[in-house]
């Protein structure tokens, strides 16, 4: 869940590092450091401390400008608490190291190897210090030797004193790119951090040794033999990763999305029809299986029951949502007639990506609809449907959400369409429907003052209730993990006729509840619902379709949504409450981008 940046070239290193840093530090937040060796000399200077990387700018301040060489990380702590000590690079003898990931037998290799006198409480420092015992001038046998030792999942970046300007790394499941450009080489843990440079990269192969100085980069595999870099080109835009005015990621995210559902359904409609051949995904996919099943993790899994929910009612298929984090300890359904969707916007997910490989073992397909190109998960899986979000940064998910329900959107009318349940003009007709989202999306944008207004109305709530049905309950669920994360009001998603099951005791004029109300068959059991927390003196804020029920305002906190098809209000409706939490998360003065012990990449189980 760290963040981790090497740079060997002409440029300052230690702002190349700070800045791609900043870039980085969505991946984890509690510590940062730099490691930092100029040209010529055989000296790393360490400047690391607990905090953000602008605490860790202005402690590097001190130092002067370098060209040379230099290594970086933001820390998620796992092992050992957050401090200076704890935070990244790590230095022993003549190695200095960053680690993404868990190194399980850390405890053991401290016993076998004597490693007596760590600094840390890491499990990182254990792999630096292995190297370092392993190193009699040759990198890539000390490295090797040091890997061959580790239980875990690691990306290994690391300097030696006296190899020049040359950074070496190796991994295990923890992501790692790189690349060369005019600049140097350079690698880090997603691509994020190289889109200013260059939007060439390639994926580091696991269990391979590269080797980056300023004019070259070599790839080995642990035989030694050369590798050939598989370059690819990723469509984001250099830049693409900047807040753009914007005072925070989220909100700039929020308002893309308009943009990024057109991006996600270019090239997959042809004559009115979805399409995958541009993505190789064949029909047979949808129609040689007897169930599907989604595997995800938050905001992902919440896409995925919006699917199911879709699924059943127009294709009449068993479909089941599982957390990737429970999936395999379940005993799950699974054979080679499921068809497994694995849903990531990093592709990235612990959790997902073993779920993936079990699902693969047991014999089912898998495809990935994924936002980061060339990602585990896109490279685990027999075919991709990528949702091309662009890069997403903040750490609360938006317009990677949306774009996998436009996804969705298109796989359930592909399979209606071949499965025979819709005909063509069905499908024309649901496809046009989805091209009108952007639309409706923009229309709630435009609005977005109103939204600004009712989220005053939360800002002293500890706890707040989302309710509704159906449809509407699947979207709250999203709408309330939003919440959570990024106010930390506690807010739970109910389905409303399950309230008075036992939830309603809770109820009182302190607990504000959040309605939406879209799906036309459910409009009066919906607003019975309401009415009954009302009573409860419950201040209530409804999210309608803008067609259904009038005289609410009266009563009620409205905001009325633009009208669709009802199986597509989930699209307006979440971006209302993406709003919505966006809004009492800035106006409670949070850092929105960063909520308190989360990460946006998830790489430890
Ligand atoms: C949501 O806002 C969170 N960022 C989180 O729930 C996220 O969706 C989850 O960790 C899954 O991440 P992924 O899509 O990268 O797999």
């Amino acid at each position: 869940m760290c963040g981790i940046i090497g740079y060997t070239g002409s440029e300052n290193v230690r702002e190349v590092l700070l800045d791609a840093l900043e870039l980085l530090e969505y991946r984890g937040y509690d510590s940062s450091g730099i490691a930092v060796k100029e040209r010529g000399t055989e000296e790393i200077k360490v400047c690391k401390c607990a905090g953000r990387v602008g605490d860790l700018r202005a402690i590097c301040e001190l130092q002067r400008a370098l060209t040379g060489c230099g290594i970086g990380h933001t820390r998620w702590a796992t092992h050992g608490g957050v401090s200076d000590k704890n935070a990244h690079p790590h230095q022993i003898g003549k190695v200095t190291l960053v680690h993404n990931g868990i190194i399980e037998n850390y405890r053991e290799l401290i016993e076998e190897y004597h490693l007596d006198g760590l600094k840390s409480e890491t499990d990182s420092e254990v792999a630096a210090a292995l190297v370092d015992r392993f190193y009699e001038g040759d990198p890539e046998t000390a490295i090797k030797k040091a890997v061959r030792k580790l239980k875990g999942t690691f990306a290994l970046v690391v300097l030696f004193a006296d190899q020049g300007d040359a950074i070496y790394c190796t991994r295990n499941v923890s992501p790692i790119v790189a690349t060369l450009c005019d600049e140097g080489a350079m690698l880090a843990s997603d691509l994020t951090a190289l889109c200013r440079f260059t939007n060439r990269y390639f994926v580091v192969p696991e269990y391979h040794i590269l080797k980056l100085t300023e004019t070259e980069l070599t790839l080995t595999d642990f035989d030694g033999n050369r590798v050939e870099p598989e370059y690819q080109t990723a469509d984001w835009e250099l830049n693409s990763a900047g807040k753009n005015g914007y005072p925070f990621y989220m909100e700039k995210e929020i308002m893309e999305q308009p943009r990024a559902i057109e991006d996600t359904m270019t090239n997959r409609i042809n004559s009115g029809m979805p399409d995958f051949t541009a993505d190789g995904v064949p029909d047979t996919l949808f129609t040689d299986c007897d169930r599907i099943c989604i595997i995800a993790c938050g905001t992902a899994m919440h896409a995925g029951l919006v699917a199911q929910a879709l699924v059943k009612s127009i294709l009449h298929m068993h479909i089941d949502v599982e957390m990737a984090s429970e999936f395999m300890y379940s005993d799950p359904v699974i054979d080679e007639r499921t068809l497994v969707i694995a849903v990531s916007q990093s592709g990235e997910t612990i959790d997902t990506l073993e779920a993936v490989k079990y699902a693969k073992r047991r014999g089912a397909k898998c495809l990935a609809v994924i936002n980061v190109k060339g990602s585990s998960i896109a490279r685990e899986s027999d075919y991709v449907l990528y949702t091309n979000a662009g890069p997403e940064i903040a750490v609360a998910s938006t317009k990677a959400y949306t774009t996998q329900l436009a996804v969705f959107y298109l796989i359930v009318a592909r399979m209606a369409h071949s499965r025979g349940v819709f005909s063509a003009e069905e499908t024309q007709s649901f496809v046009r429907e989805l091209q009108r989202v952007p639309q409706a999306m923009q229309k709630v944008l435009e609005r977005r003052h109103e939204i600004h207004v009712v989220a005053r109305k939360l800002l002293e709530a500890k706890d707040l209730f989302m309710i509704g049905r159906g449809l509407d309950h699947s979207t709250l669920l999203e709408g309330s993990l939003k919440m959570k994360e990024v106010s930390y009001i506690h807010s739970e998603a109910y389905a409303s006729g399950e309230l008075k099951h036992g939830p309603i005791a809770l109820i009182t004029q302190d607990t504000p509840v959040v309605a939406s109300v879209t799906q036309e068959k459910l409009v009066s059991k919906e607003l019975s619902n309401i009415k009954e927390v009302k009573s409860r003196g419950a201040d209530v804020v409804i999210f309608i379709k803008e067609t259904l029920a009038g005289n609410l305002e009266e009563e009620y906190s409205v905001f009325r949504l633009p009208a669709m098809r009802d199986e597509f209000m989930v699209m307006p409706a979440s971006v209302a409450l993406q709003l919505l939490a966006y809004y009492v998360s800035s106006d409670k003065g949070f850092d929105v981008d960063k909520p308190r012990n989360l990460a946006k990449v998830v790489t430890v189980e």
